[in-house]
């Protein structure tokens, strides 16, 4: 709830506040996105709605899960998120389980999921205004 107490949280909140579209990038942890993003995405709330997101998962595999865990959270803060998304698997797009080496289709993936993000990004200013 606002006023914010926190300098924090008001510095967290001014810089979501100032972008239409986000690209949540996700580990995996026992099936489900990390503790840390929760706990930043639940520090806001007016700051998320009506803006778009998309989303990058990693895990061994692909962090697939943990991006429709956070598809139910998209929906309880008003953002829309987009169906295209990247799946960064830990044993084919990483050199030893920790640099990132992505397979060449992981651009086309990427590219998919950033036209449809800054296409809904924009979009949804009329809504916001
Ligand atoms: C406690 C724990 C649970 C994990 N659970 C999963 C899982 O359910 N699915 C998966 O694909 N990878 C899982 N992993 C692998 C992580 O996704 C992988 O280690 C990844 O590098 C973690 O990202 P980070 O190093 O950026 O935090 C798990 C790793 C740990 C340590």
């Amino acid at each position: 709830m606002r006023p914010y107490t926190k300098q924090h949280t008001s510095a967290w909140a001014a810089k979501i506040a100032s972008l239409d579209a986000f690209v949540f990038v996700t580990p995996e942890y026992n099936h489900s996105t990390s503790g840390a993003l929760k706990n930043a995405i639940d520090f806001l709330f007016r700051e998320w709605n009506d803006k778009a997101a998309g989303f990058v998962g990693y895990g061994a595999a692909g962090g697939t899960r943990a991006v429709e865990h956070l598809r139910q959270i998209m929906g309880e803060l008003k953002i829309a998120d987009v169906r295209a998304q990247v799946a960064l698997s830990m044993h084919d797009d990483f050199e030893g389980f920790s640099s990132l080496k992505p397979r060449p289709r992981q651009e086309n993936a990427v590219t998919a999921m950033l036209d449809d993000l800054v296409a809904w990004g924009q979009a949804l200013r009329v809504l916001r205004a």
